[in-house]
């Protein structure tokens, strides 16, 4: 374990003194992420031209997947297609280079590729409605999307929580999918999901080696806040209802599933290396998770 500091460090310290934690799961996840190619997901025979280029436009009759796969798709998609907010957002908060910069380049990958595959298996398949889809995406990355800019430690526990609920939302989409290459997409993509979580539980985890009162105050602050992206889908509402009511993400399993066992993973409950600042935001995470 490493010693506490006496006096909170700033981010720049912060970032140099988890450096060596950083390159160690830069390395564990590079050397368990499993290649894979978004083009061997997607069924190329059923794509056909738009009139665009001399073929046919979108119509309702065309789409034929279920409503929950659809809701799931589309969420989905829209979210990953969000990927330069969540860049700017970590490349904002971990503006140091060397493996903190190589990181964020990793993952920026890893998650454009889902956006590839969801939106060319969504497109051959005309599953969805394009236009409609890209409207909504311009909307959302325009208006839709706003975070405040966070502290490294806050940084750390928010893509933990939001990584490990992606995992989640992604294994549930699978479990539920009635379309079976639509149901291995999703699988693939939680794996990527959950390998990811592991990189910023991990680095959370050394956080609070370093400085315990401070990290325990980011835990208790992202938990209390931490909410899933939103989209709103036009004439359905909003996603967050919509993955609720189809069973693919519900506040039960927020609580049980995501907050609960990253809660455990750091110990929170059992530390006993920090100060007052520290129990006070213990407290805090006490009485919101009980
Ligand atoms: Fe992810």
């Amino acid at each position: 374990m490493l010693a506490p500091m006496t006096s909170p460090k700033t981010d720049a310290e912060l970032l140099a003194a988890l450096e060596e934690v950083a390159e160690e799961n830069y390395d564990r996840h590079v050397g368990a992420a499993q290649d894979w190619e978004s083009h061997d997901f997607v069924p190329w025979a059923e794509g056909r031209n738009f009139a665009f280029l001399g073929g046919e436009d979108w119509t309702a009759a065309q789409a034929g997947l279920t409503d929950v796969d659809r809701i799931a798709a589309t969420v989905s998609v829209l979210i990953a297609d969000n990927l330069p907010a969540y860049h700017r957002d970590l490349a904002f908060s971990l503006r140091k280079k060397g493996v903190w910069w190589k990181w964020i380049g990793r993952w920026t990958a890893e998650e454009n590729r889902h956006a590839i595959v969801l939106r060319d298996f969504l497109m051959t398949t005309r599953a969805v409605d394009p236009v409609e889809l890209e409207r909504v995406r311009i909307e959302y990355m325009t208006e839709g999307y706003s975070a405040p800019s966070l502290h490294v430690v806050d940084m750390l526990v928010k893509y933990a929580l939001d990584e490990t609920a992606a995992g989640l939302r992604h294994r549930r989409a699978a479990e539920l999918a009635t379309e079976p290459r639509l149901a291995a997409i999703f699988s693939r993509i939680a794996q990527d999901d959950e390998l990811q979580a592991t990189f910023f539980r991990n680095l959370v985890s050394a956080a609070l080696d370093i400085e315990p009162d401070l990290s325990m105050r980011a835990i208790a602050d992202r938990v209390a806040d931490f909410a899933v992206p939103v989209v709103e889908l036009p004439g359905q509402g909003s996603s967050s209802t919509l993955l609720e009511n189809a069973g693919i993400y519900t506040p039960e399993m927020q609580s049980e599933q995501v907050v609960k066992p990253l809660l455990q993973e750091w110990n929170v409950f059992e530390r006993n290396d920090f100060g007052a600042d520290g129990t006070a935001a213990r407290d805090e995470i006490a009485s919101s998770v009980s």
